[in-house]
């Protein structure tokens, strides 16, 4: 039986976290097994935010490194550079013409991103999930494992899906997303924001962080008042939080990590998370510094070409669909 097509994709704008982690990439490793799957680096899309580019060659890099070290197998999946196959951009084109831009406009994700750099209010951040339904459609992904606020985009490719039908005839499946039911990462000093890179650096857990770096981090996260460890996300959600990190980093169930740290206090839990934390870590830190960036860059070159031959043919089959003029 044909596998499922699934994609997905992050943009390269700094160093990954446990959020990032939990939320995307464990997952991502999981599907592969029986999945046809595509992870791109969303580079085009960095550039509707990133105020200086000068860094983003090393961050790709360092964003793929991170993949494979976290588990994203080349010889499973096609791992590739959104930037290096121009079809995202012809099909952006094509898209563009199916939605009116009050839709658009909209779009929740939309208004935070400019709220959030209003110095940009670029078209590109109008056009955002436009090209975001290329990236999908562009590989018939049927599957796309994101987080919840990528709800809206996930929500205007299925629209211009139906409205491609409707215009051109019968062609795509509308896709669905896969979302996590993993719980969600949380910073660590503001506990009722998720985790990000753009919070303040004791904020987050970098998976480059070292066992020092993360004893401190945790040793000063916010927890509720009180000094037993009970599991309670109503009333004491930043310790919950806490709870769900030992919970995922160890793989224990919830129910033993209350047990076990129970009457213990809060600082033996947290040296406990933070060993928990540590251990995971350190093995996919040592698989990042086994790569050399000349390997990376090949293994990128090489899914680059895998993905840029599916593109190029569904392109085809597409222009074909509306009719345009082939001169092959
Ligand atoms: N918008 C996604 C994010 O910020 C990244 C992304 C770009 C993406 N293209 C995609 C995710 C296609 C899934 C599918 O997380």
């Amino acid at each position: 039986m044909k596998k499922e097509i699934v994609l997905s994709g992050m943009r390269p704008t700094g160093t990954l976290h446990l959020g990032n982690y939990f939320g995307a990439l464990k997952r991502w490793s999981e599907v592969q097994s029986d999945h046809d799957c595509y992870w791109m680096v969303a580079d085009l899309h960095s550039l509707t935010t990133l105020e200086s580019t000068a860094d983003i060659e090393k961050t790709t890099l360092e964003m793929t490194t991170l993949w494979l070290a976290a588990g994203l197998d080349p010889e499973r999946s096609t791992i590739f550079l959104q930037s290096a196959v121009p079809e995202h951009g012809e099909l952006n084109a094509i898209f563009a013409t199916l939605l009116p831009t009050s839709m658009l406009e909209l779009n929740p994700t939309y208004k935070e991103m400019t709220a959030e750099h209003p110095k940009s209010g670029s078209f590109g951040i109008l056009n955002y999930p436009v090209l975001q339904a290329a990236d999908i459609l562009l590989y018939k992904a049927s599957r796309v494992p994101v987080g919840r606020d990528q709800e809206p985009h996930i929500e205007i490719t299925r629209e211009i899906a139906r409205r491609f039908n409707n215009k051109f005839g019968e062609f795509f499946a509308e896709p669905h997303a896969l979302f996590s039911e993993t719980p969600k990462i949380y910073s660590l000093t503001e506990p009722e924001k998720k985790m990000s890179k753009s919070g303040r650096p004791d904020s987050y857990i970098g998976l480059l962080d070292d066992e020092k770096i993360v004893r401190e981090k945790i040793k000063g996260a916010i927890t509720d008042s009180g000094s037993e460890i009970v599991y309670d996300p109503e009333q004491k959600p930043a310790l919950a939080h806490l709870i769900d990190l030992l919970h995922l980093s160890s793989g224990k169930p919830i129910e033993n990590v209350v047990s076990e740290h129970g009457g213990a206090g809060y600082a033996s839990f947290k040296t406990a998370l933070a060993e928990s934390v540590s251990a995971m870590l350190i093995p996919i830190q040592e698989r990042f510094r086994s790569y050399k960036p000349a390997d990376v860059k090949n293994i990128l070159a090489d899914g680059t070409a895998k993905a840029r031959a599916v593109a190029q043919k569904n392109l085809g089959d597409i222009k074909e669909k509306i009719g345009l003029l082939n001169l092959k």
